[in-house]
């Protein structure tokens, strides 16, 4: 298969598409919580801004994909935004559930340029889904919280994965149908992308602001396992959670590259 091809884009839009599972946030397997673990999850000042953020990803890429000509690229653009919607609708219901209190922030205004905005946020979820799903299984080995919410959180996980497949591929789709000497422009476009999005998460993390990202990384000092384990076992989740879609299809390779060079050093 030829990157930037018709049969390329045919394979990342169906995979995607095809792979898609349809439910309601009611319909997920939520548990029973005891008082404590409620109030450590409300202790979290991360809800409002968690909420805002995937109703911003829903909004942007709907925008975006209402612009796209190409109607299978679009449906699986539209698609990508409806599961973003739905995450931001699931943690609404999980919120109001649990009785958990939180702010609705009010949608921002839409930057002007849809492309590289599909672009920053998509890097920014290779970023975010690499070490998400290392720490899931570190969830999954400690008593912080029930196994039973982690499980019912399972799906979002894995649309994820899903999620930075389609990015890696359309990325890597929308270079190589370039011409070849506007390739290079593209390349480091994306390289920037990757690189203002780790800074924002960088900037977050020195500031212990409140994102989920931070949240995760301030419970990795309280784990018992060494930062170079970490990485190896954030390496092994995105290899399995992958796993299950068409072979052909591109990995996202930038963070693991980097992070094999970061564990090299440690
Ligand atoms: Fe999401
Ligand atoms: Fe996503």
């Amino acid at each position: 298969m030829r990157l930037g091809s018709e049969e390329h884009k045919n394979r990342f839009c169906r995979f995607f598409i095809d792979t898609h599972k349809p439910f309601q946030p009611e319909d997920l397997p939520w548990p029973e919580l005891n008082e404590a673990t409620v109030k450590k999850l409300a202790g979290f000042p991360i809800w409002d801004y968690a909420v805002h953020t995937e109703r911003q990803v829903f909004n942007k890429l709907t925008a975006y994909a209402e612009t796209v000509p190409d109607p299978l690229l679009k449906e699986a653009l539209a698609l990508q935004g409806y599961e973003e919607g739905r995450h931001a609708d699931i943690l609404k219901y999980f919120l109001k559930r649990y009785g958990i209190p939180f702010k609705e922030i009010p949608d921002k205004r839409l930057p002007k340029n849809l492309e590289w905005c599909f672009l920053s946020t998509g890097a920014g979820e290779c970023i975010d889904s690499f070490f998400a799903f290392g720490f899931l299984e570190i969830s999954k080995s400690t008593d912080d919280y029930p196994i039973e919410l982690i499980n019912a959180m399972e799906p979002i996980v894995q649309e994820e994965a899903r999620h930075i497949l389609f990015i890696q591929n359309w990325m890597l789709y929308q270079r190589f149908k370039r011409p070849f000497f506007l390739q290079p422009w593209h390349a480091l476009t994306t390289l920037f992308a990757f690189a203002d999005a780790g800074y924002r998460r960088l900037k977050d993390l020195g500031s212990l602001g409140g994102t989920s990202f931070t949240i995760h990384a301030r419970e990795i000092e309280g784990s018992s396992l060494s930062p170079k384990a970490f990485i190896n076992l954030c390496h092994k989740e995105n290899r399995r959670r992958l796993a299950p879609y068409d072979p052909e299809l591109v990995r996202p390779r930038l963070i693991p590259r980097i992070m094999k060079v970061v564990q090299s050093c440690l």
